[in-house]
């Protein structure tokens, strides 16, 4: 693959090239890695960036030979950026160990770099520097855009300008949003090949660096038990779930041009979903997992209107604390339509899932803060023990809970006797609670992007013909409720949602779980 300008690539980063770079320990010596992050001076990459590279350091993954540029129009020297950067860093290992030696060692090792993002000029001036960093050896390099995507292709581009004398691999890891719709999405994929082959690019979507959701398809198909009972056949219905207790605080002006279905639906809950959904790949090579993401995608139904609701959160008075309307965010247009809560009832039409519904729910200011996927099973028939749950059926069915965030654990609920001489019945959970069994901290998701980005692993970041199916599934609704100016239903601030939630699902027989 070859890119129509050139571009940012130098060796073919294909996984295994990449490893045998970094894997041999004996040839640690010739290779050197340059992580430039691009929107230094910003809030991602101070509260997840730096913290997660550090947190790689802490315990010896990164490379021998590595040094961490920030680069952003913001004056700042090395020291005003370590300063910076010193401020978010944890000893996340061991909150009691004091990390402050690996700290400092760390801190050394990043730099900081002011220029305009259009600027060939101040590109070339980072490359020098980089060079100097790199002292010969074998230079690979990430570009790390942690910036507006409107300057994505401007900095791709300056930065290809200089990069031409690299002589290792160079990588580009971009945050979403990938665009706003399926044409927006696909010019900006469009703008970056012309600098960059696909393999290069490596789209984040955090949610897939989650521990839970990476452990989705160990469960399913490392276990026995799991996989049979995965289709139509036994499953009633999956729950796709994402909520947060705080509104969207500081962030209302990117959001009022997103809303809930693009921030989280169209991205974090759709590739679960397909993790969940998808086929058993024939092996666990990036290329296998996301071509069975990308069928699945594809086969589902088109979003109908009618099985869409979408919510905004207005203001609420609690305990004498009173919480704001979305709308009272003075960055946020005083009558917008903009949904911060969505509920959805999506249909796969394959031999697998056909007839069962995949219930999303996404909000902001709702009453609790979670992740997870419910899997609620179809009823035993026949069950000889249907009297001892009397009417309420529904409560003696199998459900199976994979608890994304926070207090992660997967508990499965099960229909037991009471002890005792009688025969009562009861539901139980066999429960795997993470903190119970795994006392150590689980990696934040950007700590395994990053590492799998420098290893040039795959199988985490969205390809670019996912994104078109994730696209071309929501864009129609999306045009749609813009169009009709469909009217969100109002929510209290930390409430449970719209009603109207409730209503979409009991249109399934499903009970929110
Ligand atoms: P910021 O808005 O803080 O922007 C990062 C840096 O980019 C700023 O410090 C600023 O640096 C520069 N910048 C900001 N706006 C502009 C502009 N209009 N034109 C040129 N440069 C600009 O973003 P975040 O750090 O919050 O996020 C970075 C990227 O990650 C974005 O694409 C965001 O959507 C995405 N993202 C962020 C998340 C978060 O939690 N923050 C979560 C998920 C995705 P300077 O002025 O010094 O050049
Ligand atoms: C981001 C969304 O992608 O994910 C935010 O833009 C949301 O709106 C965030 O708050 C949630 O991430 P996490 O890891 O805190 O659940």
């Amino acid at each position: 693959e070859t890119t129509p300008n050139g571009g940012l690539l130098t060796i073919p980063s294909s996984s295994k090239a990449c490893r045998d770079i970094a894997g041999i320990s004996t040839r640690e010596e010739e290779y050197t890695v340059s992580i430039t992050v691009v929107g230094a001076s910003g809030d991602l990459a101070k509260k997840k960036i730096f913290p997660a590279l550090f947190a790689l350091y802490d315990e010896g993954s990164l490379p021998k030979h590595f040094t961490i540029f920030g680069y952003a129009r913001s004056k700042m020297t090395d020291a005003e950026l370590r300063n910076m950067v010193s401020k978010t860093l944890t000893c996340r290992l061991d909150k009691r160990e004091n990390c402050g030696e690996k700290m400092d060692q760390f801190l050394k090792r990043c730099f900081y770099h002011s220029g305009q993002y259009n600027s060939e000029q101040n590109f070339a001036d980072l490359d020098k520097k980089l060079k100097e960093h790199e002292g010969g050896k074998l230079s690979n390099r990430i570009f790390y855009l942690s910036i507006p995507p409107n300057i994505f292709i401007d900095v791709v581009k300056c930065a290809s300008k200089s990069a031409s004398s690299t002589n290792g691999w160079t990588r580009v890891i971009v945050e979403k949003p990938f665009g706003r719709d399926y044409e927006s999405s696909a010019a900006l994929t469009r703008g970056l090949k012309e600098y960059l082959v696909e393999d290069q690019i490596f789209r984040i979507d955090h949610y897939l660096g989650k521990e839970l959701v990476e452990n989705l398809s160990v469960l399913r198909f490392s276990n026995l038990v799991f996989e049979p009972l995965w289709s139509r056949q036994y499953i009633r219905n999956v729950q796709l779930i994402f909520s947060e207790e705080f509104g969207t605080e500081g962030r209302g002006g990117y959001f009022d041009n997103y809303g809930i279905i693009r921030d989280v639906m169209q991205n974090h809950l759709l590739q679960i979903l397909a993790l969940f959904a998808m086929e058993t790949p024939a092996s666990l090579d990036a290329e296998d997992i996301r071509n069975e993401k990308v069928k699945v995608i594809r086969s589902i139904k088109p979003l109908q209107l009618e099985n869409v609701v979408i919510g905004q959160y207005k203001s609420h008075k609690k305990r004498g604390i009173t919480y704001p309307a979305y709308t009272d965010d003075r960055t946020v247009p005083s009558d917008s339509l903009t949904p911060t809560f969505a509920a959805a009832a999506l249909f796969i039409d394959n031999a697998r899932w056909d007839g069962v519904p995949f219930l999303m729910k996404a909000g902001k200011a709702l009453h609790t803060r979670r992740a997870e996927i419910r899997v609620q099973f179809r009823h035993v028939p026949g069950n000889l023990y249907k009297r001892s749950f009397g009417t309420d059926l529904d409560r003696a069915t199998n459900e199976l809970v994979i608890r994304v965030q926070p207090d992660e654990a997967i508990y499965l609920r099960i229909n037991n006797k009471i002890p005792g001489l009688g025969m009562r019945l009861d539901h139980s959970d066999l429960n795997l609670h993470y903190a119970a069994r795994y006392p150590k901290e689980i990696p934040d998701a950007y700590e395994r992007l990053l590492l799998d980005a420098i290893e040039g692993e795959r199988r985490l970041f969205i390809r670019s013909d996912e994104l078109d199916s994730a696209w071309e599934l929501f864009t129609p609704l999306l045009k749609e409720l813009e169009e009709k100016k469909v009217a969100p239903e109002l929510y209290p601030y930390g409430s449970r949602g719209p009603v109207g939630a409730h209503y979409l699902a009991a249109k399934y027989n499903v009970r929110w779980g």
